[in-house]
């Protein structure tokens, strides 16, 4: 499942190109990704402190750096932006392995885009069909209502929690496989999303 990457276009390339390319992901794409990883990082690092220790400073700072529902509409944001912007590239991307490790990698892919999307959205219909104001920090963006509106509220009252877990183990698996990546195959797989390339 190893890929071939021509290490000299990688070289001649480094540092210069904001659009993604055959050989790797350009400086927005990776900007956008790992903005994405931290947010989605800290957002079950704050949900798994809260179901470990409850309500502490610790929990309470996390929260004022971190509130739950924010930190979803900025996931929200960036998704949407980074969808765009894979649309704007999607000539030119570094492509997956053949076979059935390329293929699953384009699923999980798929299904991150598709969770990332589901859950903000859902979740921010839930709190305006139950009337709460919808917030980015300190801005009100919808006020609050008397409302009660079941088609809103249903879905991610289903969905959100078996659908963030389900998220959790992609990103677990992901995470390793980026890591088997480097260590194992020591292919160019992660160094294609950091931007590191050397020609060794
Ligand atoms: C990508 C964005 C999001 C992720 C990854 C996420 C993740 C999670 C996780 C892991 C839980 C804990 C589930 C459990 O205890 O079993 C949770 C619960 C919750 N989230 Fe989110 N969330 C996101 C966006 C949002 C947004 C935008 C809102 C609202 C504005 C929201 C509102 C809630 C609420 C009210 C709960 C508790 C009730 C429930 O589990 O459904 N979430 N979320
Ligand atoms: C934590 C949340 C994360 C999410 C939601 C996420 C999501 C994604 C998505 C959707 C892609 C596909 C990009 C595209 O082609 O459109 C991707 C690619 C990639 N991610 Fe992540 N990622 C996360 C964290 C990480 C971390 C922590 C690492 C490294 C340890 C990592 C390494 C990579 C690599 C190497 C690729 C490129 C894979 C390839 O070109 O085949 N990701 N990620």
């Amino acid at each position: 499942m190893t890929l071939h990457i021509e290490n000299t276009d990688i070289v001649n390339q480094r540092h210069t190109n904001w659009r993604d390319s055959q050989n790797y992901y350009g400086r927005v794409s990776r900007t956008l990704h790992w903005v994405t990883a931290a947010l989605v990082i800290l957002q079950f690092s704050i949900v798994l402190a809260w179901r470990g220790t409850g309500k502490n400073t610790f929990t309470l700072f996390l929260d004022s750096i971190g509130p739950h529902g924010s930190l979803g509409l900025l996931i929200l944001i960036v998704t949407l932006i980074r969808l765009g912007w894979t649309w704007v590239n999607r000539k030119q991307r570094p492509p997956q392995a053949q076979g059935i490790g390329g293929k699953l990698a384009r699923l999980v892919h798929a299904s991150f885009y598709a969770l990332l999307l589901f859950l903000p959205v859902f979740a921010l219909l839930r709190e305006y069909g139950e009337g709460y104001e919808i917030r980015l920090y300190g801005m009100i963006i919808l006020p609050e209502m008397e409302r009660n509106i079941t088609w809103m509220v249903a879905p991610a009252n289903l969905l959100h929690s078996p659908m963030s877990w389900l998220l959790f183990a992609l990103v677990i698996g992901h995470i390793s496989m980026a890591l088997i990546h480097r260590f194992w195959f020591k292919d160019k797989v992660l160094a294609r999303m950091t931007g590191r390339h050397s020609a060794n």
